[in-house]
């Protein structure tokens, strides 16, 4: 499966700046304008003390000062279309970029997932992003616009004097060169604190999804103390991220200071010297700030910059990885038999070194009804999940319709089977929502059929809104034996060639379980149904039980010789 992106991807945030440069030259244009336009106010002051005031022409003042109102009105006109067309253009950026994380999220093999926390994925997806964003967005509508308009006012004060001019601009370059030396460290410790934030918020994450769990346990002084070490490591990185800014903005304090301190010393002995007009001097004062700004803008933006840097690394290296499922096949046996074959199957997850499946064959016929039992931790899920193609046997082969796995498009495999989970997964929306997703253009009139299958009509019908009732995030003011009866619901409804019930009736009273077991029973006729179940009741009706201990199988029988 490919991921194409429509994000280019380059190494560092200014590439991904440069990458993008056509969707934001309209507003850089602008915020370019918007500092432009200013950059003659210096010598308009030149002009009102050495020319107006020497000459006491009061008409001459208005003149100048209306033209600089005229100015500041075009500065604050392209400033606000400015910012709000990057403002647009970012926005459609970011949507696009966290798309990607999602989608990359799709394509990603659960041998990786299994190892990543879902706080440390929901950080790239929301915060890292973010903070992209902030620095793009300061890039594009400060950093890049101020720089030109400091050197704008650099030329006009050359202009009126460059004795002066160049020993400020000397200055300048000595300046960036400290600053720069900060570099190393601030990024380091700006990666110190986003990992200490990653960390913090998949420890919360998990914590509040255990919430329930936690309190039953009366463990709440555990986990409370586990997330306060992360709390306050992040608290601590926090604290040298500050104290490392701290000495970086003390430092532009003072040597703001001392160039001032410059201007008007060095400025005043012109003065004296008569090289240089009093109007030129408060041209000099008013233009310092200015020829300052990419001084203070590496400090401000720097930091932000690595901020950013350091999140896109994050999001890049979700992006870049490699761990994508590899299934690449392209056929599709239309229709669907269901013969499932496994030959001489050994697996172990990815990272361990233990198999789970050793040397396991298997074969289904179309249409047969399995039943897999065993201990727990024996490799029944394991078996189901070679199946569906989320984990990949080292050796041997799985082939369905005896074509083997990898010659066989996975997602359309996968749409022709359905699978019931023990713990069964609501999305939040209404309960009719969560039958459809199986199959978005259903009919209501199948959703309700479905449903009625999985024995699950009586309690729907009961809820305040019936099918339109409203499931929380995770379903929580179901039961679980109505989970699992909606889960099946949902499987049914996918009309699926094969079916995987993995404890699919497990939480269900002796009742329940028996009209779902009846629905199944006569839905299950032409698929092939692998039941996983401890239950004996459950399994009767197969036509061959299969006994798994450790990854082999230690007994086949029919059903028959079960009873
Ligand atoms: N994602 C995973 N990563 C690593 N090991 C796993 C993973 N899932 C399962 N295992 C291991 O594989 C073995 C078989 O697990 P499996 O889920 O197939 O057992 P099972 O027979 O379905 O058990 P149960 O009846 O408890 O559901 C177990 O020892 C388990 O620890
Ligand atoms: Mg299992």
């Amino acid at each position: 499966m490919s991921t194409d992106s429509v994000i280019a991807q380059p190494r560092t945030i200014f590439g991904l700046l440069l990458s993008q440069r056509r969707r934001f030259t309209r507003g850089v244009t602008l915020a370019i304008l918007r500092c432009l336009i200013i950059a003659p106010c210096p010598w308009l002051f030149q002009i009102i003390i050495d020319q107006h005031v020497k000459n006491g022409d009061g008409l001459g003042i208005l003149a100048t000062s209306s033209v600089f109102i005229g100015l500041l009105f075009l500065h604050y006109s392209f400033s606000v279309a400015g910012a709000l067309t990057i403002a647009r253009e970012m926005a459609d950026l970011m949507t696009g970029l966290r798309g990607e994380i999602f989608n990359k999220l799709h394509f990603l093999n659960f041998g990786f997932l299994d190892r990543q926390k879902t706080g440390r994925l929901l950080s790239k997806y929301a915060f890292d992003t973010q903070k992209v964003e902030n620095a793009l967005t300061q890039m594009l509508n400060q950093f890049l616009p101020n720089i030109l308009y400091s050197l704008s006012i650099s030329i006009i004060l050359v202009a009126l004097n460059w004795q002066l001019s160049v020993a400020l601009l000397l200055m300048i370059p000595i300046l960036l060169y400290i600053r720069v030396t900060f570099y190393a460290q601030i990024r380091r410790t700006n990666k110190d604190t986003r990992i200490a934030q990653e960390r913090l918020t998949g420890t919360a994450s998990e914590a509040i999804s255990a919430l329930r769990l936690v309190r039953s346990l009366g463990e709440e002084k555990q986990v409370t103390a586990h997330l306060d070490e992360k709390s306050t490591a992040f608290a601590r990185s926090k604290v040298e991220l500050s104290s490392v800014n701290a000495i970086f903005g003390t430092f532009t304090y003072a040597s703001t200071q001392f160039l001032a301190l410059l201007v008007i010393a060095g400025g005043a002995w012109l003065v004296i010297q008569g090289t240089m007009t009093i109007g030129t001097l408060l041209a000099f004062m008013a233009g310092l700030p200015i020829i300052m700004m990419p001084v203070h803008l590496f400090a401000s933006l720097g930091e932000q910059y690595f901020v950013g840097q350091e999140s896109y690394r994050s999001i890049k290296e979700l992006l870049d990885s490699e761990y994508v499922e590899e299934w690449n096949g392209t056929q599709q046996p239309t229709p669907l038999r269901g013969e499932i074959q496994f030959d001489n199957v050994s697996f172990a997850y990815p990272e361990t070194d233990r198999f789970v499946l050793i040397n396991f064959s298997l074969h289904i016929q179309p249409g047969e009804h399995i039943a897999l039992v065993g201990h727990s931790g024996a490799g029944k899920s394991t078996v189901t999940h070679l199946i569906l193609g989320l984990y990949r046997a080292q050796e041997g082969c799985v082939s369905i319709d005896r074509i083997p796995l990898q010659d066989l498009d996975m997602k359309w495999l996968r749409k022709q089977s359905a699978v019931v989970l023990q713990e069964n997964l609501l999305l939040s929306g209404t309960i009719a929502d969560n039958i459809r997703f199986a199959r978005p253009e259903a009919t209501d009139e199948e959703v309700r059929f479905a449903a009625q299958m999985a024995n699950a009509e009586e309690f729907i019908v009961r809820m305040p809104d019936g099918f339109n009732t409203k499931v929380g995030e995770r379903g929580v003011m179901l039961s679980g034996g109505q989970r699992q009866r909606l889960s099946i619901a949902r499987a049914l409804l996918r009309d699926p060639r094969i079916l995987i019930l993995d404890e699919a009736t497990s939480a269900l009273d002796y009742e329940s379980e028996r009209l779902v077991q009846e629905a199944l029973e006569r839905l299950a006729v032409g698929r092939t149904v692998i039941t996983i179940a401890h239950r004996l009741s459950t399994i009767e009706k197969a036509d061959r039980v299969i006994a798994l201990d450790h990854g082999r199988i230690v007994e086949r029988r029919t059903s028959a010789a079960l009873a």
